[in-house]
């Protein structure tokens, strides 16, 4: 059985962290703080850790079982942990979060042939054989429509230096403007499938679609790459696209900004080997 216990701290502790997962549920009472706290699995005995935090620095609080049954409080002296404290996770919920999401921006024509362009950070490859990618989109989306109608569809990579643009492109709607007539950008037709694709980003992907997923409010649409084709002044002297020269850019859905990338941090493949036994 869940069973409940309240902790009463002082008024400057500000955010509790956790008690085994759980979250905390806070109310005021007087000029104190009563946190109530549901443990999923009581424990007997002593020896069950809280954790608060104040102002960066941890206290742990220790709780045990009364001869009542009911748990109080035994405070402790403040304890740093140094060192772990740093590893100290908070919940922040079940967000759509994960480091970096792309800005892909997805190519389609509508029923009258009229080029449409949209952002889309929900997406990336899904396999290798065959090369396929995948984009979520809503059904509200005039984009939604049209891939349905076409099956076919294109993702351009943008460049930094058109981050506005492939901004404009996550903010209208093809139902209301000509995204490219607004911008200036070009649409060129793929050469693969029927669907438009920004002729001054770097990077383009041409895909047909091979299914959908149902997921929730987002449809997942797979795709698989057709071509890939890339501008030649982004390629490296070893004739591979060269990331450094492209300048793609992340999308941060937490704060809602745009992050350029970084330098190179380690070769892939060979710098974990140092591990192997
Ligand atoms: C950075 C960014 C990422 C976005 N990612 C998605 C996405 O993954 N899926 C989606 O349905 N909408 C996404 N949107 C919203 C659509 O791009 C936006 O609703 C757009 O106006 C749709 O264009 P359309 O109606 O011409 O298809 C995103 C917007 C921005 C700015």
């Amino acid at each position: 059985m869940p069973l409940s216990v309240c902790i009463r701290v002082p008024d400057n502790d500000k955010n509790i962290v956790a008690i085994r997962g759980a979250p905390p549920h806070v109310r005021r009472k007087n000029r104190e703080r009563t946190v109530r706290y549901r443990l999923i699995r009581p424990q007997s005995g002593n020896g069950i850790k809280a954790c608060t935090l104040v102002r960066d620095r941890y206290r742990i609080i220790r709780l045990c079982r009364s001869r009542l049954g009911l748990l109080h409080v035994r405070k402790k002296p403040l304890t740093l942990w140094g060192e772990k404290s740093r590893f100290m996770k908070r919940s922040v919920g079940p967000q759509t979060l994960l480091y970096p999401h792309p800005d892909l921006i997805v190519g389609t024509y509508d029923r009258d042939g009229r080029p449409n362009v949209m952002a889309a950070a929900w997406g990336g490859i899904c396999c290798s054989r065959p090369p396929a990618v995948a984009v979520s989109l809503q059904k509200s989306r005039y984009t939604y429509a049209n891939l349905m109608e076409q099956r076919a569809f294109t993702i351009s990579i943008p460049s930094a230096d058109y981050v506005r643009e492939a901004d404009f492109f996550g903010i209208a709607s093809g139902k209301d403007v000509d995204k490219f007539a607004a911008t200036g950008l070009t649409p060129v037709k793929s050469k693969l499938v029927n669907a438009p694709y920004v002729e001054e980003f770097p990077v383009v992907l041409e895909c047909r679609l091979l299914r959908t997923v149902e997921i929730g409010v987002h449809t997942q649409f797979i795709g698989e790459i057709l071509d890939v084709k890339v501008n030649e002044s982004v390629l490296g002297e070893d004739g591979k696209p060269d990331v450094a020269k492209i300048r793609p850019f992340a999308y941060d859905s937490m704060r809602m900004e745009y992050y350029g990338f970084g330098e190179v941090l380690a070769k892939a493949f060979s710098a974990g080997r140092e591990f192997r036994r």
